[in-house]
């Protein structure tokens, strides 16, 4: 593949990110397509090159796009990835991958079977801090983990009608930690427990979600992660990570807005973390994008494919179990239903 021709679906929060980043950093892809049924007029406000269609269908059946990311609602994934398939598209999609386990299970079978290579946006795998502290685990410079703890808190809430059609706190958000403490810990989690509480808005619970929670995990060889979610965080996007192991430390500590500290007579300050995943992530969504195309030009496979979508959500799926529960689940209770396998 010389170039690779892309078709994103969705123009909102995360697919106005993919767009700017395909189009001014990656010089081996280009947006050829754009589908989005509430958008009006070109995606970028300039580029007339760019076929836009409210109708998706339509763009995802033009022969010149090779790959397509989906960055639509949750609910609308699975539908746009099994249309992908069919029509030989390779394909990035935006986490979660479906709220259903079999679904999922399905749609990765399906692209393996029909040579599709298949993405899921995990990105903070590719943030450079959280990749550096990857690395320096693997080279043992803390010898072996022991427990890891990941603080991720968002600045505020997302509109409740965001949530109502998020899969909840566990699979829209903390999605992002269980891949994190996978990825960081290399092995496998086999049970979770986790509490949840609704105390920042009643509006959340009503949408039947949660909004702060904690969730432990806990990995085959019985060592932890310990995972501390809110969704409202006064002073700014709170990311964090610490790796404890019996030979040192990591710490990842926030990025902040600039790195000036203040010494005066009222104390010491220095400014808030950055505002959200838009500022905070800038690098990590630039790296997934080039990882993406670089699979799909030299033929080598996606960093984060369709097994880590199905054990992040499976991990959820224990999490909201055990909240329910009031005990700790293990994950060969999170049966893929083989009955709904089709
Ligand atoms: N990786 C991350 O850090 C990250 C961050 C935010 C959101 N997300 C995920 O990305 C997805 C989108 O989230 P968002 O916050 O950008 O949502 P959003 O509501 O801002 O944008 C969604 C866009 O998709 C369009 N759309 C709806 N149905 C469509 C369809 N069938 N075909 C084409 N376009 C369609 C909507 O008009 C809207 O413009 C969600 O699944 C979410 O979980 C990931």
């Amino acid at each position: 593949m010389k170039q690779v021709n892309i078709a994103l679906f969705g123009m909102g929060r995360i697919g106005k990110i993919h767009f700017r980043n395909i189009e001014q950093h990656v010089p081996d892809a280009r947006i050829v397509a754009v589908a989005d049924p509430f958008l009006s007029g070109s995606p970028d406000g300039k580029n007339s090159n760019i076929f836009f269609s409210k109708n998706a269908d339509e763009v995802i059946a033009m022969p010149e796009v090779d790959a397509i990311l989906i960055c639509t609602p949750t609910s609308s994934h699975a539908d746009l990835i099994e249309k992908g398939i069919r029509n030989g598209k390779h394909i990035f999609c935006e986490k979660p991958m479906d709220l259903s386990l079999e679904r999922t299970v399905v749609l990765s079978s399906m692209a393996d079977d029909a040579g599709i290579k298949l993405m899921l946006g995990f990105n903070r795998r590719f943030d450079p801090d959280f990749m550096e502290a990857h690395k320096s685990v693997r080279a043992g410079a803390v010898g072996d983990v022991q427990v890891i703890k990941i603080t991720s808190r968002d600045p505020g809430l997302p509109p409740i009608d965001y949530i109502k059609h998020s899969g909840g706190l566990f699979m829209d958000m903390a999605i992002h930690d269980f891949d994190m403490a996978r990825y960081i810990m290399g092995k496998e989690v086999v049970e979770v427990f986790a509490r949840g509480l609704n105390i920042i808005d009643k509006a959340v619970g009503e949408a039947g979600d949660i909004d702060t929670a904690l969730t432990t995990l806990i990995f085959e060889d019985g060592t932890y992660a310990v995972i501390d979610n809110s969704r409202k965080a006064v002073y700014g996007y709170d990311q964090r990570l610490e790796i404890f192991g019996g030979g040192g430390m990591i710490q990842v500590e926030n990025n902040l807005h600039n790195r000036n500290v203040i010494y005066n007579e009222q104390g010491i300050r220095h400014s808030l973390p950055l505002d959200f995943f838009m500022d905070r992530y800038v690098h990590s969504y630039l790296n997934e994008m080039k990882l993406f195309v670089d699979a799909l030009k030299n033929n080598k496979p996606m960093p984060a494919g369709g097994a880590d979508a199905l054990k992040a959500t499976q991990i959820a799926y224990a999490a909201k179990m055990s909240v329910e529960l009031g005990r700790s689940v293990k994950l060969s209770e999170v049966k893929v239903k083989p009955e709904k396998v089709r």
